[in-house]
């Protein structure tokens, strides 16, 4: 089986979105490579619309799927619940529940939790029982929202089944469970899980054992000697936010004490820049021309109890997040039987030969595609890349074994977790823990997803 190199910088057991915005970076995708095969006739076949390339309809499946293991002869009603400030302007969300209502027999409605209703058994909304809720909120801003808001209903909901992601998936998410995967628990856990994770530790004052296996007196003293090698991330973190990249970072003590004040933070071996970079072909409006870009690579992989159901390609700066000048790109399986650092080499060649009057008129439908799908980030189109990211049918198949071991894996960690050998490294309030405790696993229908900085053969390593 053709591999893939690298490893997951986390997983995300929450409510992983991003599946709507791949579907929308596919159609952005296919509209560039469609129009750059037209006028080179470049001889590389590339597939933009393998069903794995689009997670949305195998994740509706999953919701419908949900619907009938608790409701089976009952009308599916779909509710996507959202923080309030969060309603008119999450796009995913939005498209979501619109294509939920054209499906035949199927409602769904937005809302946000204190907008749900009890009435005996049920949960309403709208007069209307809500058969499955999608919840697009972390465990620990539910609990704040319980502070101002009457949430009553929606923890029943919890604590009936019907929400997804089941809330006792959070732990497993916690960024310092990779601690015990690559430690104490990894032999009980699949190869490919344990070697796609990096060393990672809860960071604080103790001794413990390295990335080489080494023994470490001090763990803060030796980050500090290791600076060029680590990178700090907050246990509970979200969309890039402080987490501190050490090769990147000359503030090393004012960083070092901000995590240890903060107290949840883990430290990360830093994944070799050049691994998980590849060469993008970039207009550059400025001095108009057209050059290769190095980028950095995201890409996120969904599964649910089926197995892999899509990816969420990103490419930026470290954090590889919209926020640091990245975006979101396509994702094409290799047809022609080449190398796929071959296939890259000759499509970011084709593309700097096109010049930059026609890149700038291609780049400029592509962005008006964005503006139309609403594939957008502020004000403009989200930035995309002139050619996807490829990955082979081999790999393909490689990343479908991966996911189904993760989701085992993650099973196994569910069962340790409730019998309290992973409260070392899962570190959450006590109110979380409620929450988590209230709606067991299990391996009900659910969204994960593991950031995969990984490399498909075209990566900056040993590039030549
Ligand atoms: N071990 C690592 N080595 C190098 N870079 C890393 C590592 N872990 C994370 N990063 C960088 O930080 C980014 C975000 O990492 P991570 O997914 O762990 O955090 P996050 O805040 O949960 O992000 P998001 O919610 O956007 O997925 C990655 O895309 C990558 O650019
Ligand atoms: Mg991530």
């Amino acid at each position: 089986m053709e591999n893939f190199k690298g490893y997951h910088a986390e997983w995300n057991l929450g409510c992983p979105g991003g599946w709507e915005y791949q579907r929308m970076a596919q159609v952005r995708g296919k509209l560039c490579w469609d129009w750059i095969k037209k006028i080179t006739g470049i001889e590389i076949e590339l597939d933009f619309e393998h069903p794995i390339l689009n997670p949305v309809p195998l994740f509706i499946d999953m919701l419908l799927r949900a619907h009938r293991i608790n409701f089976l002869r009952q009308k599916p009603f779909v509710l996507l619940v959202a923080e309030e400030e969060t309603l008119d302007k999450v796009t995913e969300n939005i498209s979501l529940v619109d294509y939920l209502n054209r499906m035949e027999g199927v409602k769904a409605a937005l809302t946000c939790p204190q907008e749900l209703e009890e009435k005996g058994d049920d949960i309403i909304f709208n007069g209307q029982k809500v058969t499955v809720i999608f919840l697009d909120i972390n465990n620990d801003v539910l609990l704040s929202m319980a502070k101002k808001h009457h949430i009553g209903p929606l923890l029943s909901g919890i604590k009936k089944g019907i929400v997804i992601n089941p809330r006792g998936m959070e732990p497993m998410g916690a960024k310092g469970v990779f601690e015990v995967v690559t430690g104490d628990l990894s032999p009980n856990l699949s190869a490919s899980t344990v070697n796609y994770t990096p060393w990672t530790r809860l960071f604080y004052p103790r001794k413990t054992s390295g990335p080489k296996g080494e023994s470490i007196n001090d763990l803060v003293e030796w980050v500090r000697g290791h600076w060029e090698e680590v990178i700090l991330k907050p246990v509970y973190g979200y969309s890039g936010k402080g987490i501190f990249v050490g090769p990147q970072r000359d503030t090393r003590d004012a960083d070092i004490r901000i995590a240890l004040e903060a107290q949840t933070y883990i430290v990360q071996a830093f994944i070799p820049k050049m691994l998980w970079a590849e060469e993008y072909p970039w207009l550059d409006q400025h001095n108009k021309n057209v050059a290769l870009k190095p980028w950095q690579t995201d890409f996120r992989c969904f599964v649910n109890d089926r197995g892999l159901i899509g990816f969420l390609a990103r490419f930026g700066g470290i954090p590889t997040n919209v926020g640091a000048g990245g975006g979101g790109q396509s994702v094409a399986i290799l047809k022609t039987d080449i190398p796929i650092r071959e296939a890259v080499r000759r499509i970011n060649h084709t593309i700097l030969e096109l010049g930059f009057s026609t890149v700038m008129e291609i780049q400029q439908a592509v962005d008006e595609k964005g503006l139309e799908l609403k594939h957008t980030y502020l004000e403009g189109p989200t930035p995309t890349t002139l050619r996807p990211r490829i990955i082979s049918l081999g790999q393909l198949a490689a990343l479908q074994a991966y996911s189904t071991n993760l989701w085992a894996d993650l099973l196994k960690l569910e069962k340790w977790w409730h019998e309290g050998k992973l409260n070392h490294v899962v570190q959450m309030s006590e109110g979380e823990e409620e929450i988590a405790r209230m709606q067991f696993w299990g391996g009900s229908p659910a969204l994960i997803a593991s950031d995969g900085l990984f490399s498909f053969g075209a990566d900056l390593m040993d590039a030549t």
